[in-house]
């Protein structure tokens, strides 16, 4: 699959090493793409907009507070496409609606997916400990957007598990700053697995 990540930092490198590795096509975009190297990959890094157009899924891994207006720029590039928030606010959400939610408004062609926010960047291409996979929950409104993601999440090692449309990334944004709040005492290492028979 050819894959676009928006964001050379660490989730955005993270996922595209492990992309890379398990075979996909990958392309980072930065907003200085001639003085940024994504530490750790070989994936080669272009503009925003280059890397938007280039994905059949796109992938958002920017800061909070910068993913709508990144957006709104893409907003030609990301229609119709699976486009995947990862994106969290700490320790508090600034609004009552959640980030993939405003993500949605935003840009309504696009098929917005919540996922790779609830577990730490160095656990994103290593997500099995003792033999056990982490469960990446994914929340989006597009069932075929959350299918692609979902094996997106399995090529990386992940346990995917869909939580719910989009009003569910609320409860996966809770979910990842208390996973930030945890891995204050038990380290970054640390990761969710759902129990099911
Ligand atoms: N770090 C983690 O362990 C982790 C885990 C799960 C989820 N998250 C969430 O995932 C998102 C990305 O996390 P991250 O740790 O990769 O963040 P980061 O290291 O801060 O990187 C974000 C990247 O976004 C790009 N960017 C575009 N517009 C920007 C702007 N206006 N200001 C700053 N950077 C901008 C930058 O790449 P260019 O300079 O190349 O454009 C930057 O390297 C965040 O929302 C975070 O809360 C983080």
């Amino acid at each position: 699959m050819d894959i676009g990540i928006i964001g050379t930092g660490a989730v955005g490198s993270a996922l595209a090493s492990g992309w890379a590795a398990a075979g996909h096509d990958v392309v980072l975009g930065s907003r200085t793409p001639d003085s940024t190297a994504a530490d750790g990959t070989r994936v080669q890094v272009r503009g925003q907009r280059e890397a938007a157009a280039f994905g059949d899924v796109v992938v958002l891994a920017l800061p909070a507070g910068a993913v709508t207006d990144v957006a709104t720029y893409l907003e030609n590039e990301l229609a119709e496409k699976p486009v995947v928030d990862t994106t969290n606010e700490y320790p508090f959400a600034s609004d009552d609606r959640s980030l993939a939610v405003r993500l949605a408004e935003t840009v309504p062609q696009a098929r917005v997916v919540k996922a790779f926010n609830t577990v730490g960047a160095e656990r994103l291409a290593d997500p099995v400990v003792d033999g056990q996979p982490a469960t990446m929950f994914l929340a989006g409104d597009d069932l075929r957007a959350c299918d692609v993601v979902a094996g997106l999440a399995r090529d990386l090692g992940f346990d995917p598990l869909r939580a719910g449309d989009v009003d569910a990334a609320e409860h996966l944004e809770h979910l990842a700053r208390f996973w930030i709040s945890l891995s204050q005492t038990y380290g970054r290492d640390i990761a969710f697995r759902l129990l099911e028979e």
